[in-house]
């Protein structure tokens, strides 16, 4: 009797083969009213129009091209020139004070112009007391990682500021 009774047991689990066959038989159900994703595709497309047709200010070639692509991210190898001050600056710095950094984008809802390098007003020992300490959404940047020394060369090549920075 309890054999019998095992027997429902694998049986059960052989009871989700008709379960799979019922997702497959909804899996044909949903091949049939297929048109609904050419149809969204055909709504976005349509949006897709309208977005363009009311831009028609900006011009038909420039809408085009998409949305105009990212600022080049400013390194070392972006400016192979740069020595001293300015080199540790974009070794330690640039990645979030280049153009499209985070720290160029949060200091650009309160400071003008948003790039460290193109300010006229950082006193050298504001810039040395803000890379120690942080500020803000900043993180505090230990000797480990800079000098005292290249601090003080980074924090007076910004104080020499502003500097032409090309994009
Ligand atoms: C991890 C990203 C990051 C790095 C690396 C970084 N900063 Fe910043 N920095 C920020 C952010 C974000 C802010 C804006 C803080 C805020 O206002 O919340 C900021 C703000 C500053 C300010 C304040 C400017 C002002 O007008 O108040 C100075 C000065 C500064 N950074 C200098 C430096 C220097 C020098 C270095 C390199 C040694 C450096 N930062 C590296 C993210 C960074």
């Amino acid at each position: 009797m309890k054999r019998t009774d095992y027997e429902p047991v694998p049986l059960s689990p052989s009871g989700e083969g008709p379960g799979m066959g019922a997702v497959g038989m909804r899996d044909a159900g949903s091949t049939g009213p297929t048109p609904t994703p050419p149809l969204k595709r055909r709504g976005y497309g349509a949006r897709f129009l309208l977005m363009v047709a009311s831009m028609g200010i900006v011009g038909a070639a420039a809408v085009a091209q998409g949305p105009p692509p990212a600022p080049k991210p400013e390194t070392l190898s972006s400016r192979p020139g740069a020595t001293g001050g300015e080199a540790l600056y974009l070794q330690h710095c640039a990645m979030c004070h280049g153009p499209n950094g985070m720290g160029t984008g949060l200091l650009g809802r309160r400071v003008q112009p948003a790039l460290l390098e193109e300010r006229d007003n950082l006193p050298a020992q504001y810039v040395i007391l803000a890379a120690r300490q942080g500020i803000g959404n900043m993180p505090a940047i230990p000797r480990g990682e800079v000098s005292d020394a290249d601090l003080k060369q980074i924090a007076d090549y910004l104080a020499a500021g502003p500097h032409e920075v090309s994009q």
